[in-house]
């Protein structure tokens, strides 16, 4: 009988929506396992923000360094500069409590149409590490001559020989661990970006204590063209924090949707909260219809679960939306469905609870 201390943010936009069915899904699945669900809602995004100037209290940090996971659905508002809201949100909490791996995996699912249509089911089956703390996120640099006409903005990637290699480790180990290709690619832009060398050599060098894991080096415009045209290829792909961030949109859509893309911030240290959140965002364009994919939320619901040492009940989810998937009855509309977020919670919550 184990209980767990989660910290619900919803946020924004789609957030809201996405949120509500990934707590429904972890709510079914309580009696059956034996989980206490010990929820605290956060009100903290852009209406915080309208009222109170702040995205979320000045104490906000040390409040949720007592929880034990960060359930959390998207930030981001078309009315407030995005670097004020992920600044004063989300990153913070990521830096904090140096959830330094995001890890994101990207699947084509028996159901789904990928657009690169063609491939087969676990064609593609790849995760991304990617690494969360450090590069160009740091926000470490400043304006000068702030708007005149001689403006100077400057900001900083910073790149250490511990961030990049504890990034790395968790990729070769987690190469081994799934047992698939033995493969790990590596991301970099070292041919314009020359400290980023730093990665590379860190990279050689981790993987000379792994001989059993195969590797391959790619710059990241190569990495995001293979992608596309041979994403059978990849295993475990490993990046600094802004390719990270862009070869896992680019991951998402090939396997389907980004409403499928699950995705976790992680310390393993679990002193610590990590945060568990979907890829994707607020996706204002779609806001207030009902209609946003659950799925990713839901499956980032089953990353904090096994997390959290609750394997089996990871394992339900996972299952229960590959059958909606296969069923192909219950889905979203950019799957091709009719389906609303709602209905989708709904059955998968039925699924795990039966
Ligand atoms: P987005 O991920 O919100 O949306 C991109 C496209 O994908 C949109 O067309 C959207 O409708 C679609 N989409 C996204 N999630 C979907 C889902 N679950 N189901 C169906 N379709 C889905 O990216 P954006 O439009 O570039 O950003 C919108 C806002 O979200 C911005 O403010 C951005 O900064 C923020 N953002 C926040 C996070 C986060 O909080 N983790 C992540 C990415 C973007
Ligand atoms: C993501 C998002 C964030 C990122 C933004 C919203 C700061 O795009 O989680 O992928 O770039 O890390
Ligand atoms: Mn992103």
């Amino acid at each position: 009988m184990a209980t767990h201390k989660i910290a619900i943010i919803k946020g924004d936009g789609i957030g809201v929506d996405v949120v509500n069915e990934g707590m429904k899904v972890l709510d079914a699945l309580a009696s059956k396992y034996g989980i206490t669900w010990d929820y605290t809602e956060f009100p903290w995004g852009s209406d915080y923000y309208f009222e109170h100037d702040e995205m979320m209290p000045g104490n906000a940090l040390d409040t949720l360094a007592d929880f034990n996971a960060v359930f959390l659905g998207a930030v981001g508002h078309p009315d407030i500069q995005d670097n004020i809201t992920l600044d004063g949100l989300l990153l913070p909490i990521r830096r904090r409590f140096d959830q330094y791996i995001c890890l994101r995996p990207s699947v084509l699912y028996p159901g789904v149409t990928s657009p690169l249509s063609g491939k087969k089911p676990y064609d593609i089956d790849l995760a991304v590490v990617r690494e969360n703390t450090e590069g160009e996120y740091l926000n470490i640099g400043g304006f000068a001559y702030y708007g005149s006409p001689d403006e100077v903005a400057i900001q900083t990637a910073v790149f250490t020989r511990k961030g990049c290699e504890r990034a790395i480790r968790y990729a070769f180990d987690l190469a081994r661990e799934r047992g698939k290709k033995n493969h790990v690619t590596s991301v970099t832009k070292s041919n314009a970006l020359g400290y980023m060398t730093i990665w590379d050599r860190t990279f050689a060098d981790v993987a000379e204590e792994y001989p059993d894991i195969d590797t391959t080096s790619l710059l990241i415009d190569a990495a995001c063209m293979d992608l596309v045209r041979r994403p059978e290829m990849f295993d475990v792909m490993v990046a600094p924090n802004l390719f990270g961030d862009i070869i896992t949109d680019v991951a998402a859509i090939i396997s389907g949707s980004l409403g499928l893309a699950s995705s976790a911030n992680i310390n393993p240290d679990t002193s610590v909260p990590s945060m568990f959140e979907p890829t994707h965002g607020s996706a204002p364009d779609i806001a207030g219809k009902g209609i946003a994919n659950p799925m990713a939320q839901i499956l980032s619901g089953a990353m904090m679960l096994r997390h959290l040492g609750e394997d089996a009940a990871a394992a339900d989810v996972d299952a229960a939306v590959l059958q909606l998937l296969e069923r192909g009855e219950t889905i979203t509309p950019d799957l091709g469905g009719s389906s609303t977020t709602e209905g989708v919670g709904d059955a998968i919550a039925e699924i795990v609870s039966s």
